[in-house]
């Protein structure tokens, strides 16, 4: 796997580099509760060598994913941008043998990628990749599903939460990633388009009377970000 760990600095030194401290605790906690896999490791330099960027979960978090999605006792995992499909292994090893994950991403070629790194981790019957964009695809969809990861573009976050909670049923998790980027999201004149888009997103989470939503923030290897939580009630 490519290193992303640029420091090799003594603990001592690294306190005082938050970012660097991040970064030397979830590698303690990673290579405690993160077992060792050739397949996701695989997966990990597969989407560097075709030139995917380097924005895939970190592992903790694909841990975190997996068992949100065992906690469901998911059967059918929606997962809204697949990249190359890292998160999508982490989610789909959840499933039971009859189980499906439908992935969505508007990109052929991370798409393909994603492919070849779902079949190398013998997921291909359970994964089914969709092309398009997700404002398309996601119409096309019949529900309900009972985990849902939303990880696009995130301008679109609110319209695709909209669609997810047409596709769940009472239990259903929906998960949205990227939610706090740095604490930006806190910043009412904010004019980045994905920052403004996650603010939208919450203000429809906050308004919608059939969720209850929690927002967990994180810092890691790859900064200060969060997810959000969303449980549908009814
Ligand atoms: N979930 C992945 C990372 C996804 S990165 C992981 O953690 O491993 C975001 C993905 O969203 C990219 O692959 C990008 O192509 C896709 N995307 C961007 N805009 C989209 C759209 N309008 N519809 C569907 N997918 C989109
Ligand atoms: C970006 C997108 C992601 O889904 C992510 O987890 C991190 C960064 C991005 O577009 O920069
Ligand atoms: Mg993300």
């Amino acid at each position: 796997m490519p290193s992303r760990r640029p420091f090799s600095r003594p603990v001592s030194d690294q306190r005082r580099d938050p970012a660097a401290e991040w970064i030397a605790v979830e590698d303690y906690l990673d290579a405690l509760f993160v077992p060792p896999d050739p397949v996701l490791d695989a997966a990990r330099r597969a989407s560097a060598a075709a030139g995917l960027p380097d924005i895939a979960v970190t592992p903790s978090q694909g841990q975190f994913l997996q068992l949100l999605a065992r906690l469901v006792g998911a059967r059918r995992i929606l997962e809204v941008g697949t990249l190359g499909g890292y998160s999508t292994v982490w989610l789909a090893r959840a499933l039971p043998d009859d189980g499906r994950l439908i992935t969505l991403d508007v990109n052929a070629t991370h798409l393909e990628v994603a492919r070849e790194n779902i079949a190398r981790a013998g997921l291909t019957a359970l994964v089914e990749p969709r092309l398009g964009p997700a404002l398309e695809t996601l119409p096309q969809l019949t529900g309900p599903f009972d985990f849902i990861f939303i990880d696009a573009d995130k301008a679109n976050s609110a319209a695709y939460f909209s669609w997810c909670l047409r596709l769940s049923r009472p239990g259903t998790l929906i998960v949205v990633d990227n939610v706090i980027r740095d604490g930006q999201v806190a910043d009412a004149g904010t004019t980045d388009p994905d920052v403004l888009g996650i603010r939208r997103l919450n203000e429809a989470v906050a308004a919608e009377p059939r969720v209850s939503a929690v927002t967990l923030q994180t810092v890691g290897s790859k900064g200060y970000d969060g997810f959000l939580l969303v449980r549908v009630n009814a």
